[in-house]
């Protein structure tokens, strides 16, 4: 490929600017067309991000982007109910493409679109920017080498605040069919997906949501579940978006020799009895005991949590940077993504899962989603909640 690789991005909303402004600031990408049906949008995303050169176009379809301009990459950042239907549009036009976060909302559809993404030759990954960021990666390098001994469970919470005028301000908001759930498919995604690549596949969920703190809303603000991982570990994950004022998005993984604490993207704790300094002492069960916490935990696994970044306020990017390199590596050498289909798909499964078990009262297992089986359930999640 010579020349930049030229992207679309299909969906000018919130994160939609998010991406407009990560492809600006990245050498390997130029924007070369935002797609909205609101014409408003993409006239607004353009005027704030439009390179001189080549100079992008807005369309309100994609099929109109793909037939009048020459794209490479297509980026897909609308509703998540609407993510596969134009992911496949981009993959019949022969492109590469990015997902936004979740792979879509139906299991069914999305295993139907693994399969068919794996035959592609193009580069098809989703985004998980948490994946990408140097807390994440120094965990999951410790899991998987053993640096924690055999790993046993964890804790996981996303206790966050999102007031009533977030679900009125887009009617996809808080419906099954086009947001797919509430506090774990929108907010808490993140931190299961993050469960998956540190612990592995999930087998079996046990879930209870409720909506407590919203209003005219079809699915959950809070969700509890546990978790049971092929390895035996056993996890418990908490999602809400009534967490007044919105505290942090909190994980806590433990094995038989090292255990580490991710808060808001950092590392907070990490101890492995394999490394170097196990013989500092205090560092059994407490973040506070004097073992490796803070600025030590960066040291101890050789990086420094982010400081406040060089766009200042446009930090709220900087996942999705390190993201766009690994596309960029993938497209570039034609290699696979950091995130793949498949890892999305599981991702997905284990959240559809957690709400037909809160929806049926029971333990479900995650095989049996993916295969298909509750497809049909009507994820009637806050049955016997409402009104309390
Ligand atoms: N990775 C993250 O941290 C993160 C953060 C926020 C949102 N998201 C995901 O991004 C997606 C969009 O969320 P948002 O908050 O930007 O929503 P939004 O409502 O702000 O924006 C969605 C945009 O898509 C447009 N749109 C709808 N259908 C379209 C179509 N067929 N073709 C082109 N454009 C279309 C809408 O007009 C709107 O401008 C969701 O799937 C959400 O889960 C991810």
């Amino acid at each position: 490929m010579t020349g930049p690789i030229r992207v679309a991005l299909v969906g000018c909303g919130a994160i939609g600017r998010k991406h407009a402004l990560a492809v600006e600031q990245h050498p390997a990408f130029a924007l070369v067309a935002a797609v909205d049906p609101v014409e408003a949008y993409s006239a607004a995303l353009l005027a704030d991000h439009a390179p001189t050169s080549p100079e992008p176009a807005a369309y309100s379809t994609l099929p109109d982007a793909l037939r009048e301009c020459r794209i490479d990459l297509v980026v897909i950042c609308t509703p998540s109910g609407t993510h596969l239907d134009l992911a496949q549009q981009a993959v019949d036009a022969g492109t590469h493409v990015v997902i936004e976060k979740p792979l879509d909302v139906s299991v069914t559809r999305a295993a139907a679109f693994a399969r068919r993404a794996a035959n592609t030759g193009k580069v098809v990954t989703v985004i998980s920017q948490h994946r990408f960021d140097p807390a994440s990666v120094a965990v999951a390098r410790a899991v998987h080498d053993g640096s924690f001994g055999r790993p046993t469970s964890a804790v996981a919470s996303v206790a966050w605040w999102r007031d009533q005028s977030y679900y009125d301000g887009g009617d996809w908001r808080g419906t099954w069919r086009l947001d797919g759930g509430g506090a774990l498919m929108n907010q808490g995604v993140h931190t299961s997906d993050l469960l998956c690549w540190f612990l592995g596949r999930p087998v079996e969920v046990q879930a209870t949501a409720s909506l407590l703190a919203h209003e005219r809303i079809e699915v959950e603000d809070t969700v509890a579940t546990t978790i049971r991982f092929e390895s035996g570990a056993i996890a418990v994950l908490l999602a809400t978006t009534a967490a007044y004022p919105g505290l942090t998005a909190r994980l806590q993984i433990h094995g038989t020799e090292g255990s580490a604490v991710i808060d808001n993207d950092r590392l907070e704790y990490f101890h492995s009895a394999k490394s170097a300094d196990h013989h500092r002492p205090g560092g059994a069960g407490s973040v506070t005991g004097g073992a490796v916490t803070g600025n030590q935990a960066e040291a101890e696994v050789g990086f420094v949590n982010t400081p406040a970044g060089p766009h200042g306020d446009q930090d709220f990017v900087l996942g999705h940077r390190r993201q766009y390199d690994d596309i960029a590596r993938a497209i570039t050498t034609g290699t696979e993504p950091g995130v793949t289909v498949d890892d999305a798909l599981l991702s997905l499964a284990l959240v559809r899962s957690i709400y037909v078990s809160a929806a049926v009262g029971e333990r479900i297992s995650v095989g049996e989603v993916l295969d298909g089986k509750y497809s049909d359930v009507h994820l009637d999640v806050l049955r016997g909640t409402r009104g309390k």
